[in-house]
């Protein structure tokens, strides 16, 4: 006999509210939207803003799992809520807070700043020493030489990574899971020539040392990228070259 599931007409949405200019201490509002198993949080909040609340601040753009701007805290776990259905934090309430680990300049809306400037800080962009003329054409790649560094290029920047980071919540000055990995993604790109740039940067201790291994980062990923990956991976090869300064010191001539 097949057992029926009982479909709930509304969910209740318990959201962090923050309003500078009203309210000194952030405090939560309660709206009860209608639910449709086809919903995701980010069609839940849309509903709030249009029809409950037009004060509700929160960043959204591609709905599609790709521009990376509407992470937030489902019951406590990071999500695209763009990607994570309503029915699957059933019977609710659910609570919706902003990403941990990034002040918030209002409601849902943190500040990204930090991970902007690291992004910078390790260079996230192809680095050459010189760049050849236009006329020789494309700096081509073998799909192997592709695979190398793919996986780490589906990063969309959402800042789950962080936001599950225990070492970047105690550590803020950590250069963090998504930076490396994305400094990783350079660094394995066979057009690129920044490794030792990057690798000034990422030898510090708030660099790849700072990881003390936890793995929220990866669980987390909605990309599967696996930043925790990356940061053992570059782990490895600063030991190595490491070892190789010892065994052939540079010639200072
Ligand atoms: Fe773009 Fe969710 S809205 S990733």
């Amino acid at each position: 006999m097949s057992e029926t599931l009982t479909v709930p007409e509304t969910v209740i949405l318990e959201v962090f509210r923050y309003r500078p200019e009203v309210e000194s201490e952030p405090t939560f509002d309660s709206f009860e939207v209608p639910f449709h198993p086809e919903w995701m949080i980010l069609d839940a909040l849309n509903y709030i803003k249009d029809d409950l609340d037009g004060s509700l601040s929160y960043r959204w753009a591609c709905r599609m799992g790709v521009c990376g701007s509407c992470g937030m805290l489902a019951n406590g776990q990071p999500v695209l809520t763009c990607a994570t259905y309503l029915e699957s934090l059933l019977p609710g309430p659910i609570r919706i807070e902003p990403l941990e680990g990034f002040p918030v300049i209002r409601d849902l809306v943190g500040d990204i700043g930090d991970f902007m400037n690291k992004l910078s800080d390790v260079k996230a962009w192809l680095i050459r020493d010189e760049e050849k003329p236009v006329e020789d054409g494309e700096y081509l790649q073998t799909p192997s030489q592709l695979d190398d560094y793919k996986q780490y290029s589906m990063c969309i920047n959402c800042m789950l990574c962080y936001s599950a980071c225990p070492v970047y919540r105690l550590e803020p000055e950590f250069i963090g899971p998504a930076a490396i990995a994305l400094a990783q993604r350079y660094n394995l790109d066979s057009r690129d020539e920044g490794a030792e740039e990057r690798m000034d940067v990422l030898s510090q201790h708030d660099g790849i040392w700072g990881c003390t291994l936890v793995g929220e980062c990866t669980e987390v990923c909605p990309k599967g990228v696996d930043p925790a990956g990356a940061i053992q991976r570059y782990k490895v090869s600063a030991t190595m070259d490491y070892f190789k300064s010892l065994l052939m010191p540079r010639s200072s001539s």
